[in-house]
């Protein structure tokens, strides 16, 4: 594996951890909250053990790499992909899982706080995965925590684990992310996948372009930041006018469960289906992506083309968490 020089300074950690030997074993005891946290020698390292990962699945389909290793998977919303990606990333290496899937059978239902959970939680296990509908729920469950936080979600606020598995897809379906043009589609507003990929994106030359219903804009803040760092980005009115020139088309669900009035939501959920029709305007090599559930937003004819990524992005998920979990507990 590449030495890798960490960039500490941009990370979060768990400040009660011994932080091992850096040169070996650079994310050891680290919190994974933010994509900020990362640098782009930090993506290549994830991306160079993710590889590493998926070859030993190939290989070997288990190996014991994290036996012994407890991880608790805290849920506090539902969850398929990442909930299920984590358990099975860790079953592949060895190790086991506390799932708590569904919080109103857990003490969480006798008013338990999170900070109280936490701390009985990271009495058995040796990490925490954690999804909560509050932003910032994961950096207030990392204050309490002597283990590694994992961030699955925290409200509208950000999913880091899904933006590295997404740049993750990116880079393994187009062989760069250098140069390309990303079409984000749908409620860029609640969608905290497009949060996060957006800023993680802008470590590298790309443009992006914002397709939305007008009240489910990009967050000003997002943008800002972007900006700030020199991303050209551009608002369209329509998909049509930005389809030619995209090289990854990541469409987003419209978030039924953030809206206070049910009935905006029911005026927007339609607003963008992407069918057989919409790809014959697209590049050959262009992929489309989507963070699933889906709702709608792509027609299951179009899982028949080659440029539909988005079962495959699932299972690049398998190797980045894989991957994670392997770094924060020491072993990668
Ligand atoms: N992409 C994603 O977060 O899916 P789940 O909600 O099923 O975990």
């Amino acid at each position: 594996m590449a030495t890798f020089v960490p960039a500490t300074d941009r990370r979060v950690r768990s400040p009660h951890l011994p932080f091992g030997d850096r040169r070996e074993t650079p994310y050891y005891g680290m919190d994974i909250l933010s994509v900020l946290q990362f640098r782009r020698e930090d993506l290549e390292y994830i991306f160079g053990v993710a590889k590493e990962m998926r070859s030993m699945v190939e290989r070997v389909g288990t190996f014991d790499l994290l036996k012994g290793k407890i991880l608790a998977n805290l849920f506090y919303e539902p969850s398929t992909r990442t909930s299920s990606s984590f358990l099975a990333a860790m079953e592949r290496m060895g190790g086991s899982v506390i799932p708590i899937n569904e919080v109103t059978y857990s003490s969480v239902a006798k008013g338990e706080s999170l900070p109280d959970t936490i701390r009985t939680l990271q009495a058995y296990a040796d990490v925490i995965v954690l999804r909560h509908p509050e932003v910032g729920s994961a950096q207030l469950a990392a204050q309490y925590a002597s283990k590694p936080i994992i961030n699955a979600g925290d409200g509208v606020g950000e999913h880091p684990t899904q933006a590295l598995l997404d740049l993750f897809t990116i880079e393994e379906e187009l062989g760069r992310v250098d140069g390309l043009t990303v079409t984000m589609l749908g409620d860029l507003k609640y969608g905290r996948t497009v949060h996060s990929l957006a800023r993680l994106l802008a470590s590298f030359e790309v443009r992006i372009n914002y397709v939305s219903p007008e009240i489910l804009p990009m967050p000003e803040e997002v943008v800002g930041e972007l900006e700030h760092r020199g991303i050209p980005q551009a608002r369209a009115a329509s998909l049509e006018a930005v389809l030619p020139e995209t090289d990854v088309l990541y469409v987003t669900r419209v978030q039924k469960e953030r809206f206070q009035d049910l009935e905006q939501y029911e005026q927007v959920k339609g607003a963008y289906v992407i069918t057989p029709e919409t790809l014959r305007r697209a590049k050959d090599e262009m992929i489309v992506m989507h963070p699933f559930p889906r709702v709608g937003e792509i027609s299951t004819e179009v899982d028949a083309d080659p440029r539909a990524a988005y079962f495959r992005q699932m299972e690049y998920g398998l190797y980045v968490r894989m991957a994670l979990l392997a770094m924060v507990l020491g072993k990668a």
